[in-house]
């Protein structure tokens, strides 16, 4: 059976992932798509309905971003939100005026609540609005549903041909109830029925991937992330024993989880697994290397020699399978923002690898619904809410140049911390925490003797995005526990000390 689809054409607004977002937790699965998709391609698709997202551009610039004009005719119900509402006002000959000041915030909208858009509504409402141009007058057999005192045509309707514009973001937070407009426009205009779920998610999938690969083979690099261990146990269900895991243990994980991810994956799972304990090989190219992102290329160049190494030994396979997710997959369509530091995602794309088509069944996800997955199919909690960890692993938590030593010295550390927050139970609240090993020693005394050791630098931070973040107001009790156990037991350490800086300025990693 098809999932019931809501289209969302992207124009480039900021919060186009939100409103994805938003329609599938509304159980409806919905994808974002280019504004310039074609009627064919649409059809094809066949959505129950489609929305069209803000963006930066007027309906009157020269590049303005333009939909095909046939779309409004198919009979599917369209929601415009801002941008989206003027272009749609603009192909069906109404009038976009231009302000020449622009309204931004959280406003005040009185609206009609007959209209099914905003069925269960008060009059008056409170809607984040952020536009300059507006719609001065609705394309004929529309009817004006909202406004606000400077803006006359805040949302408008044509009933009959089930279309829909609105000049607020009902998919932000600020606008309260927003999501509830977003679900009017689902269920009362769209005739959805909401019943996307993640169980018939991984049951489709099972069932596709069966299909597609069916008895041939598949091979898949594993780091022991989220994203890439679900993709594997997704194909394992599918296909058993004509999948191989190749796990390169490049020495720079955390204390214990390279046993930990070999025993989850080959007690647990049907499918063949290699781990390459390739430590010695990643520490020697290494060796003496203190520039971050000389380390971040090394080490990912060296990822991929290793992956190539040993599935040349297997021989040809015919697909190879990538954790991708969804937010890649939209943001590598946007423009780059200055890049502040390369991330290394292991896993990436090996050139030498001898294989047919590459398979990616985590595509359509985000990455809370790779959770869900992950936990679907009896994954570990522990393992699908890893926080994240960079694919340089600690090498980039190691200040200056790396060496054996130092390595033990901040897993140690590292882990008598995460131990400790575990015990607090903040482990939940904190999205990442870790330990830093600083290259800085200084002078300390012990029992009667005077030591030069190093500095241990504990960070943790809240956030929800990873682009910014807090630092976290950890209890100063838990801080001295930790910081006292690793002077105690982590031998060349004698001093710690905590980062309060938050992201900007600083980054959450050291380097
Ligand atoms: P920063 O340090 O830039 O980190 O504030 C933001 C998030 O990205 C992770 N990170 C990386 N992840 N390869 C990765 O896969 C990398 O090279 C890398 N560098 C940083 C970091 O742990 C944090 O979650």
């Amino acid at each position: 059976m098809k999932n019931e689809l809501i289209l969302i054409l992207d124009f480039g607004g900021q919060y186009n992932q939100l409103i994805a977002r938003r329609v599938r937790e509304c159980n409806v699965y919905s994808e974002v798509v280019p504004y310039n998709i074609t009627i064919e391609k649409i059809k094809e698709k066949n959505p129950k309905g489609i929305i069209f997202t803000g963006g930066p551009a007027s309906v009157y610039g020269e590049d303005a971003p333009k939909c095909e004009e046939g779309i409004f005719d198919l009979g599917i119900p369209v929601l415009g939100i801002c941008y989206g509402m003027q272009l749609m006002t603009h192909n069906l000959k109404g009038i976009v005026a231009r302000a020449n000041k622009r309204e931004y915030g959280t406003t005040d909208i009185k609206i009609d609540n007959t209209s099914p858009l905003f069925q269960g509504f008060d009059e008056d409402n409170k809607f984040l609005m952020s536009h300059t141009d507006f719609v001065e007058k609705v394309p004929n057999g529309f009817k004006n549903i909202g406004h606000t005192d400077s803006c006359p045509n805040a949302a408008i309707e044509n009933a009959e041909r089930k279309l829909y514009g609105i000049q607020f973001h009902p998919e932000v937070n600020n606008s309260i109830n927003g999501t509830q407009v977003i679900k009017n426009f689902l269920f009362n205009i769209c005739n959805c029925s909401g019943d996307w779920q993640i169980t018939s998610f991984v049951e489709d999938s099972i069932r596709n991937l069966k299909e597609k690969i069916g008895d041939k083979k598949a091979l898949c690099a594993l780091s022991g992330g989220v994203d890439s261990s679900v993709a594997a146990v997704l194909l394992s269900k599918a296909i058993g024993k004509n999948l191989t895991c190749i796990f390169v243990d490049h020495g720079l994980l955390r204390k214990n989880e390279g046993d930990e991810v070999e025993e989850i994956f080959t007690k647990n799972y049907d499918l063949n697994f290699i781990r390459v304990n390739a430590k010695d090989r990643f520490l020697s190219k290494l060796a003496g290397v203190t520039d971050p992102e000389k380390k971040r290329k090394i080490i990912g160049e060296e990822f991929i020699r290793v992956f190539e190494e040993e599935a040349k030994k297997i021989g040809t396979v015919d697909f190879l399978v990538q954790g991708t997710i969804y937010p890649d997959v939209i943001e590598s369509g946007l423009g780059k923002s200055s890049v502040i530091k390369s991330h290394h995602n292991v896993g990436g794309l090996p050139d030498y690898v001898d294989f047919k088509e590459i398979v990616e069944p985590l595509r359509d996800l985000f990455k809370d619904e790779v959770r869900k997955t992950g936990l679907e199919l009896g994954i570990p909690e522990n393992l699908v809410y890893r926080q994240p960890f960079p694919g340089p692993g600690l090498a980039i938590r190691i200040i200056g140049d790396i060496t054996d030593d130092k390595l033990t010295i901040l897993k140690d550390a590292d882990s008598i911390f995460r131990e400790e927050i575990a015990n607090a139970s903040l482990h939940k609240s904190i999205n990442q925490y870790f330990a830093v090993l600083t290259n800085l020693k200084s002078v300390g005394v012990m029992g009667d003797e005077r030591t030069y050791d190093y500095t241990i630098a504990l960070r943790a931070v809240e956030t929800t995005d990873f682009m910014t973040g807090v630092w976290s107001k950890i209890p100063y009790e838990i801080l001295e526990k930790v910081s006292s156990r690793i002077v105690n037991e982590v031998s060349h350490v004698n001093r710690v000390v905590y980062d309060i800086t938050s992201k900007p300025p600083a980054t959450i990693e050291w380097e």
